[in-house]
């Protein structure tokens, strides 16, 4: 939350409890490379086979890795759901320190096995736990920094661990010259014991760590295999979420496909061990690239069309990979193809943090978790079969040679797919139907917003209010336009619906309480002609000769409550609302959010024909007002409405200040002396 006065909030890190966990995090991620590597070598070391059993052995260890997500996976996230996630996450961080001490003693190869399926297990876990915290930590609009900082320690660990790894191999020689009696201790049993200890560390520090919310463990609390069931359908039934996931689950799928067979490809390009270590950096450079410069470039484009468009990009960037025979090329699209990747899963981290409620966050976190893993190891282990099923290939065009290997066709299938899925999570997601992409992009690409007619025709400025019912915007907007005549600007104030004389008559119908067999498409298309009309009539006129128009209530209230009250299909009302607009957007929407418990309550006198509506049919619509605002945070101000009015309206100046032009001083105008009263 922003301080009154303080126009850029702190740092993240500032931010003392996610500070904590996050050093715990970044803790256990190099403690997990380190293991990962110290676990490879030693599975070599103990099997002292030949080459091909070695190459088993390190399988081995892979294949547990990735086991126990695919078997448990879906109960650990009902486990974050459902118990303190704070004690979940400690007791995790010790059992991963009893089972990795114990594979150093241990000194088998079976037991390193068994113990790296425990130690997976136990992550199952300690992640979604970890991952719906985060949200509960940090204020929603910097969940989109945390989920980078997270992101960067998850990776940018593993060449530090690498480093690590180098360090303790001579700090083992040199005990081993000092002490004769540890003449055993290698390497590998050294990073281990530095990997448990960091469990420890992390376990100390998320065990001090005060304002993780307790969960509610009622003793009515539904069965995990039904809490496992429940998250299952929330996610089928989430538009937003399912677009989510299949998003996600075709990046990785592609990135399966680009791990199982980069080796081989880098090979036939005529490069060698270093030429792939490069491609590998090279994703990995892409990612850090996309995640902090791709990010604030279109940080005007909404982050629902963002999310389908990099996966449809990174599809495309694979396609062109899978074709060209340059090594060079191939390692310059790799940044690319990383670089979408970062952004996808950016995005995707954020808008489930800040869309899914509390309550099911564990289970979507680790359904996704299961799901990418299945996804990927099925990738990887159908990629190379099918590419040397294929074979190799040459192709002649008259003095033209062309090859086309099993790899470029395991690629070429990777790519077609993501770019399928990306249009598919675009057309499920996709906020602004009724834009063009392309002008959303370009506008974007300026370091603006594309709001059609708003920006060059029209010199005003256009600020929507929007809430619940009793959320009180009604006088918060009220008490803005008068903040800002007092400055001398010219304020329209006006409200929807029945701003307009015809507006008035479509209001009496909207509004009255017998007309209850009103069908939902004709209130949507009752409010949008209201909204039509108020366009055209009122609010175009007075942007025009630069006047500030503030209104209260605007398309997004026909989303939320025609779209998700009424659960009309949300691309059909924002299509028709784009349409009675021409696409008129505002350049800042201020949503004042009010549970609907406490909102309802503030309203007097008989309740009209919305109000009446069941409490589900509110708590729709605010969900889906925060989702709105979710989804463009630089267009939006959510500001919590059970603050103190004072507090609200400071906070609603502050932004507010930001967009303004300088006062010009002008003669004011009112429209609301006008309309009936208003009750908010
Ligand atoms: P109003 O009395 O103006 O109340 P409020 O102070 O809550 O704005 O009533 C407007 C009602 O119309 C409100 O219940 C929300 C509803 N509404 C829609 O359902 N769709 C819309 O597009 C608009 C503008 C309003």
């Amino acid at each position: 939350m922003t301080a009154p006065g303080r126009r850029k909030p702190a740092h993240v890190l500032a931010n003392a409890p996610f500070r904590r966990l996050w050093t715990a995090m970044s803790v256990c991620s190099l403690g997990d490379w380190l293991n990962i590597l110290a676990l490879t070598a030693l599975a070599g070391n103990l099997t002292q086979g030949d080459y091909r059993t070695q190459s088993l052995a390190i399988g081995g260890v892979f294949i547990a890795k990735m086991l126990p997500a695919i078997l448990l996976g879906p109960l650990a996230g009902a486990f974050a759901d459902r118990f303190d996630r704070r004690i979940t996450m400690v007791a995790a961080d010790i059992a991963r320190f009893a089972v990795v001490l114990s594979i150093v003693f241990a000194g088998t190869y079976q037991w390193l096995i068994v113990a790296t399926v425990l130690v997976e297990c136990v992550n199952l876990f300690w992640v979604p736990a970890k991952d719906a915290t985060v949200p509960n930590l940090v204020p929603k609009e910097q969940l989109e920094s945390a989920n980078r900082l997270n992101l960067l320690v998850t990776y940018g660990t593993a060449p530090i661990a690498a480093l690590l790894f180098a360090v303790l191999s001579v700090v083992g020689d040199v005990l081993r010259n000092l002490a004769p009696a540890l003449a055993d201790t290698d390497t590998t049993s050294l990073a281990l014991v530095v990997n448990a200890c960091a469990y420890l560390v992390s376990a100390v520090l998320i065990f001090t760590l005060r304002g993780i919310p307790k969960r509610d463990v009622a003793v009515s609390s539904p069965s995990v295999l039904k809490q496992i069931v429940e998250g299952w359908r929330f996610v089928g039934a989430n538009r937003l979420v399912r677009g989510l996931i299949i998003g996600m689950l075709g990046a990785f799928a592609a990135g399966g496909a680009v791990i199982g067979v980069a080796k081989v490809y880098v090979e036939a390009l005529g490069g060698g061990d270093a030429a792939y270590g490069v491609v590998f950096g090279a994703v990995f450079v892409g990612m850090a690239l996309g995640m902090f410069f791709g990010l604030r470039l279109l940080s005007g484009l909404s982050r629902r069309r963002l999310f389908g468009l990099s996966i449809v990009v990174a599809g495309l960037v694979l396609v062109a990979i899978s074709l060209v025979h340059n090594l060079v090329i191939v390692v310059m699209l790799t940044v690319l193809l990383g670089a979408c990747a970062g952004i996808a899963w950016i995005i995707g981290y954020t808008l489930i943090g800040l869309e899914v409620e509390d309550s099911m966050r564990g289970r979507t976190f680790s359904f996704l978790q299961s799901t990418a893993r299945v996804t990927l190891l099925l990738v990887v282990a159908v990629a190379n079969p099918l590419a040397a099923l294929f074979g190799v290939h040459g192709f002649e065009f008259g003095g033209l040679s062309y090859r086309f290997d099993g790899s470029n066709l395991v690629l070429l299938i990777g790519g077609v797919l993501a770019t399928i899925v990306g249009l598919l999570a675009f057309r499920h997601m996709d906020d602004r139907q009724g834009v063009a992409l392309s002008d959303d992009l370009v506008a974007a690409l300026r370091g603006e917003r594309y709001a059609p007619g708003v920006e060059e025709q029209v010199p005003g400025l256009f600020i929507a209010f929007e809430g619940g019912e009793g959320s009180g915007k009604t006088t918060q907007s009220r008490l803005i336009a008068i903040w800002l005549r007092d400055q001398g600007f010219d304020v329209v104030q006006t409200r929807e619906p029945g701003s307009t004389k015809v507006g008035m008559r479509l209001r009496a119908i909207l509004l009255d309480a017998a007309e209850r067999g009103l069908s939902a498409r004709s209130e949507a298309l009752l409010y949008a002609a209201d909204r039509a009309e108020h366009v055209e009539k009122v609010i175009r006129p007075a942007l025009g000769r630069g006047a500030i128009v503030v209104t209260d209530r605007y398309v997004d209230s026909s989303l939320a409550y025609q779209g998700a009250g009424r659960a009309l299909d949300p691309g059909d009302v924002a299509k028709v609302n784009a349409w009675a607009t021409g696409g008129l957007v505002p350049h800042l929407t201020v949503l004042i959010d009010t549970p609907p418990e406490i909102g309802l309550t503030r309203l007097g006198g008989a309740a009209d024909r919305i109000e009446s509506e069941p409490l589900e049919f509110h708590e729709a619509v605010r969900k889906e007002f925060r989702a709105l605002a979710a989804a463009g945070p630089e267009r939006y101000l959510v500001v919590d409405g059970t603050l103190e009015p004072g507090e609200i309206t400071r906070s609603i100046q502050d932004r507010v200040r930001e967009i303004l032009p300088d006062p010009v001083p002008q003669e004011s105008e009112d429209v609301t002396g006008t309309m009936p009263a208003i009750r908010d």
